[in-house]
């Protein structure tokens, strides 16, 4: 059936005013409190992120341009590290490379690997002693900024982490790193 829009409103004026839509802000008993993120079928749940990196995972992973589902959730009440976040992508396996990528932002993070609706793997990421071209230098004179050289980094402390580099001997922290 087709609707026949009223155009009821006489422009009898021309003052122009920006008025917000009117919303019923009454909450409606079928809203649910709680939301979870719906199950995945197939890929990849990074669970147990510390909230200030979800979106940094997000970012090692590429996922803005993964054509798969992408469901990020961030500060969710956690019993292990306080706040986490979480993230499920559909229909992606972590290669080695992005997984160590993610121990050095997410050290705590989990990655269950999804198959037919079940965890088929757990992995907990771990920290590694060595860091190869992941992380740059914060040095602006330091080689590995001025010449194709990769970066390598030494793992000094691992909570909070603190690393050093191999070329400068620059010594970074958690605020200071950025990924390549
Ligand atoms: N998960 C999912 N889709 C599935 C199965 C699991 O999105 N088909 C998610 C769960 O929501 C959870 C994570 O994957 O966030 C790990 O699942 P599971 O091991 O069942 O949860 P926990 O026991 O809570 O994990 P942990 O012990 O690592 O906290
Ligand atoms: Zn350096």
């Amino acid at each position: 059936m087709a609707k026949k829009k009223k155009s009821s409103k006489k422009s009898s004026s021309k003052k122009e005013k920006i008025r917000a839509k009117k919303v019923s802000s009454a909450p409606k008993e079928e809203i649910k409190r709680e939301l979870k993120i719906s199950a995945i079928g197939e890929g990849t749940v990074i669970d147990h992120i510390p909230t200030d990196a979800t979106f940094k995972v997000a970012e090692i992973l590429d996922l803005e341009n993964h054509q798969g589902v992408v469901s990020i959730a961030t500060n969710l009440q956690s019993k292990r590290i306080g706040k986490k976040g979480i993230i499920k992508v559909g229909g992606k396996s972590l290669t080695q490379a992005e997984v160590n990528k993610i121990a050095i932002v997410a050290p705590d993070a989990t990655v269950n690997i999804i198959k037919n609706y079940d965890v088929k793997e757990k992995i907990k990421v771990k920290t590694p002693e060595v860091i190869d071209n992941v992380v740059k230098c914060s040095n602006p004179v330091c080689i590995t900024n001025n010449e194709q050289i990769a970066t390598k980094f030494y793992v000094v402390r691992k909570d909070p982490l603190k690393i050093k580099c191999h070329y400068c001997e620059r010594s970074m922290g958690k605020e200071d790193i950025e990924i390549i």
